[in-house]
């Protein structure tokens, strides 16, 4: 069986473009620039790439650029000399020489400081290494550099944290990773892909996935992207006893709530009734009334459009009246006025002045109404 990262999974267009530009850059020795959100495969990508080209009988070293201060950083990847700093008590070959032939991944590397952005650059343009502590340069090594980051270096360069002449030097091929909510198409892949592994791993029968569970998978934003599914999975293949994953058995970040209480439109259309009544013959307050219901999603924006319609056919489009018929104190015009247009369900009154004896306008319209509730 295939571990995952061995090979790309999926078969939307990006992933098979991605592809195509793998085997097209493992025939070179040009750096390439892997971009991309986090957890979406940049490493994966890194690995093939190294996999596919000839340097493969050489090893792939990776180095995480964040997080290590300096010195540290400087000695992993160029080694040091005994005694140059306390706690070297013998030579230290770094990374690049110990990749000599293969290749290395430099990761988050637009996190680096610009002291070491300077050091990496200078590497580049010689292929020398000077360890640290050394007074010469030791030895020329030749390894293909493949560096990644989640961040936008044209912005970090723009605000001078990242050095354009090392940009224009990692980005002689640059693959940029799509986040999974642009390519959905590769989900049910990738989930039936974990499911496989991890059961296979923890020596279960792989659950099936319900076609509620799978359709709410698809739909979800994945920020954490394939590192997210890929531990979520696991998660559920391990609590799962029924072999079924079933919406049910889904985290509440995952599904979303229901855009409305599951209500037939008859039963809300009686609600409505009867909220227009206990407003207007009640004279209950429009914010008792409809405020909670509306905001908990127990009536519809139509329902309330359609509620503010009947009152301006009886007020004849007059917001103002219709402000003292829905119970509200006539300093509550703006605020009223404010929260349809918040929520999209301002109607119209025009279409209300022609019912009847049109009245001088003294309201503003609708859509001039502006501050605050
Ligand atoms: N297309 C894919 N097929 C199979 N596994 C994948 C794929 N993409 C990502 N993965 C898996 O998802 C996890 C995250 O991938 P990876 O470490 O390459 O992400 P990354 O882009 O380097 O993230 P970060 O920016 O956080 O370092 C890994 O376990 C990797 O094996
Ligand atoms: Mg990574």
């Amino acid at each position: 069986m295939k571990e995952d990262g061995e090979h790309l999974i999926g078969s939307s267009a990006v992933i098979r473009e991605l592809e195509l530009e793998v085997q097209y850059a493992a025939r070179s020795d040009a750096k390439i620039l892997i971009t991309g959100e986090s957890g979406v495969g940049k490493e994966v990508l890194a690995r093939l790439i190294h996999r596919q080209s000839y340097r493969s009988r050489n090893q792939l070293l990776t180095i995480n650029c964040a997080g290590l201060p300096d010195s540290l950083l400087e000695s992993e990847l160029f080694g040091h000399v005994r005694g140059s700093f306390t706690g070297a008590y013998r030579d230290k070959t770094g990374l690049l020489e110990l990749a000599h032939g293969g290749t290395i991944f430099m990761d988050e590397v637009g996190e680096m400081s610009l002291r070491m952005q300077a050091l990496l650059l200078r590497f580049l343009e010689t292929g020398e290494i000077q360890r640290v502590g050394g007074d010469k340069a030791q030895s020329r090594v030749d390894v293909r550099v493949i560096a990644a980051t989640n961040r936008n270096l044209v912005e970090k360069i723009a605000s001078r944290d990242f050095r354009e002449d090392l940009y224009y030097r990692l980005n002689v091929i640059h693959l940029t990773v799509p986040p999974m909510r642009d390519r959905r198409e590769d989900i049910p892949e990738l989930l039936e892909h974990f499911l496989r592994v991890y059961s296979e791993r923890h020596g279960v029968a792989k659950p099936q996935l319900a076609p509620d569970a799978l359709a709410q998978l698809v739909a979800y934003r994945w920020p954490g992207n394939v590192r997210e599914l890929k531990n979520f999975i696991e998660r559920l293949v391990l609590k799962n006893r029924t072999g079924v994953i079933g919406v049910a058995e889904l985290p509440s970040e995952i599904i979303p709530p229901p855009p409305v209480a599951p209500q037939t439109q008859q039963a809300r259309n009686q609600l409505v009734s009867s909220m227009y009544e206990r407003m207007v013959k009640g004279h209950e307050s429009f914010w008792t009334v409809v405020y909670e219901p509306f905001m908990l999603r127990d009536m519809t924006r139509d329902d309330l459009r359609a509620m503010v319609s009947r009152g301006l056919e009886q007020t004849r489009g007059s917001y103002r009246i219709l402000v003292q018929l829905f119970g509200m104190d006539v300093a509550d015009y703006k605020r009223f006025l404010n929260f349809l247009r918040k929520h999209d369900c301002q109607v119209p009154f025009q279409r209300f002045r022609s019912l009847g004896r049109p009245e001088p306008s003294n309201e503003e319209p609708v859509r001039e109404v502006s501050g605050s509730r």
